[in-house]
């Protein structure tokens, strides 16, 4: 990326916030060729001062944070490029503050074999930027019937298998995906969803859903595929993440499941966290998404989750969608939105108002889904290669202009309170906000 190159970068008195290192504090932050060599009060001597190569920021009033790691992105490529490709989204990843994010299979062709994985891993070393990890398909096409050859994937460099976009319902099959996946300790990642439940619903079943007369996606068809999904896990010992949580029923058996010491993780979108069935009134296809926007009931049990730890992680599920496959009849409208560039935008709202605590914000979007997908979490810490981020929490964001190939989202046009000035990701400057 053009923005790379950055010699010496001197952020004077910054509030730092790493809970990986339980540091939150006022400091000064000095990266030298990728690296972070000073971190701490008056570390930024008059000699680096006064350097002539050295980029000054000041960090009065802003947040210097962790690198974020998203957990579940769609990239579109290879097959529909004319959403995404690797060089849009990664563009939009570093935006958005992130230095990692995962590639959803869920492409045309399926990544379900080596050859895929190694192209999709090749295209994102030759664009630069954010670091891209592709998640391989759990069977062949996402049909759910094969199992794909998950020792390839993982070496090919996929840290987890998900069908995303299916569900994998036959319960024989996704045992022996848990069991496979577990030889290898990486995560088996599912969209829970009973399609028998959910055959052509198109937004969450309820009051909304009714009123508009559209087909409903009830809640229990998500609790139903967890609960499963929680035994299989406790019986295999295999690690299980719930892509994409949106239902109270779910949280309530995510807790129990780790109360009882199972190996579950959890996601949640930002649109999930901050959005009703009520968004979709007027037929709003933007707001169409799978899974649906839920009730008020939920949404206040997913933010209480994510503010005690039941639910790990903030991912985003960027799903971008051409504008003629959202300005069309709703039963028409693909589902998705996309979220990359403003999730920490829009999830800040949630420590202004008190209802989430910052470092567990950083948490969630950084150290956390780094140790579900066994990465090293990026940390502010001397010696580290900076993957870094300082956010803006006064400056006004218009979403617009986005730099991502599609702008399917409910929050276009909206003003929202804090932005990313500053990305670094593997050392390197990959976004910097004019
Ligand atoms: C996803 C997509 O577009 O790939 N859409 C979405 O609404 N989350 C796939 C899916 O989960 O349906």
């Amino acid at each position: 990326m053009s923005t790379a190159g950055l010699d010496l970068l001197l952020i004077t008195g910054v509030r730092a916030v790493d809970p990986a290192r339980n540091l939150d504090g006022n400091v000064d932050c000095v990266v030298e060729r990728g690296v972070i060599t000073r971190l701490g009060k008056d570390a930024i001597s008059a000699e680096l001062r006064a350097s002539e190569r050295a980029v000054h920021f000041d960090g009065r009033g802003k947040l210097l944070l962790p690198a974020f790691v998203d957990l579940h992105a769609h990239v579109r490529e290879p097959g529909e490029e004319y959403k995404e490709d690797i060089r849009s989204g990664l563009r939009a990843a570093a935006h958005g503050g992130f230095a990692h994010i995962c590639a959803m299979p869920n492409t045309k062709p399926v990544n379900d074999k080596r050859s895929i994985t190694e192209a999709i891993v090749a295209r994102a070393r030759e664009v630069g930027g954010p670091t891209l990890h592709p998640i391989g398909a759990i069977t062949v096409g996402q049909l759910g019937k094969e199992l794909t050859e998950v020792a390839d994937l993982r070496d090919a460099g996929a840290v987890g298998i998900s069908d995303d976009g299916r569900c994998v319902m036959n319960a024989a099959v996704m045992r022996r995906a848990l069991q496979y996946a577990e030889t290898f300790d990486i995560p088996v990642i599912q969209h829970c969803e009973d399609h028998d439940l959910t055959e052509g619903a198109e937004m969450h079943e309820g009051r909304v859903s009714t009123e508009l007369g559209l087909r409903g996606w009830p809640a229990v068809a998500e609790d139903i595929i967890v609960a499963r999904d929680v035994l299989l896990a406790e019986s295999t010992r295999a690690k299980y993440h719930v892509a994409h949580v949106s239902t109270r029923g779910a949280v309530r058996i995510i807790r129990e499941a780790k109360a009882r010491g199972i190996r579950v993780t959890a996601e949640v979108t930002p649109h999930h966290l901050l959005l009703t069935h009520d968004a979709v009134v007027g037929y709003r296809t933007a707001c169409k998404v799978n899974p649906p926007l839920r009730e008020e009931a939920d949404v206040l049990a997913l933010q209480a989750a994510l503010a005690d730890g039941t639910i790990d992680a903030i991912a985003t599920d960027h799903a971008p969608h051409s504008v003629l496959e959202k300005d069309c009849e709703f039963a028409e409208a693909r589902p998705g939105m996309v979220g990359l560039e403003f999730a920490i935008s829009l999830m800040f709202q949630l420590v202004s108002q008190g209802k989430l605590p910052l470092a567990r914000l950083v948490d969630a979007l950084s150290t956390s889904p780094s140790k579900i997908i066994a990465i090293e979490p990026p940390t502010l810490k001397e010696g580290k290669v900076a993957e870094l981020v300082l956010f803006d929490p006064a400056r006004p964001y218009l979403v617009g202009n986005l730099v991502s190939k599609s702008e399917n989202t409910p929050f276009l046009g909206q003003t929202l309170q804090g932005r990313v000035l500053l990305t670094l990701a593997r050392g390197e400057l990959v976004h910097r906000l004019d």
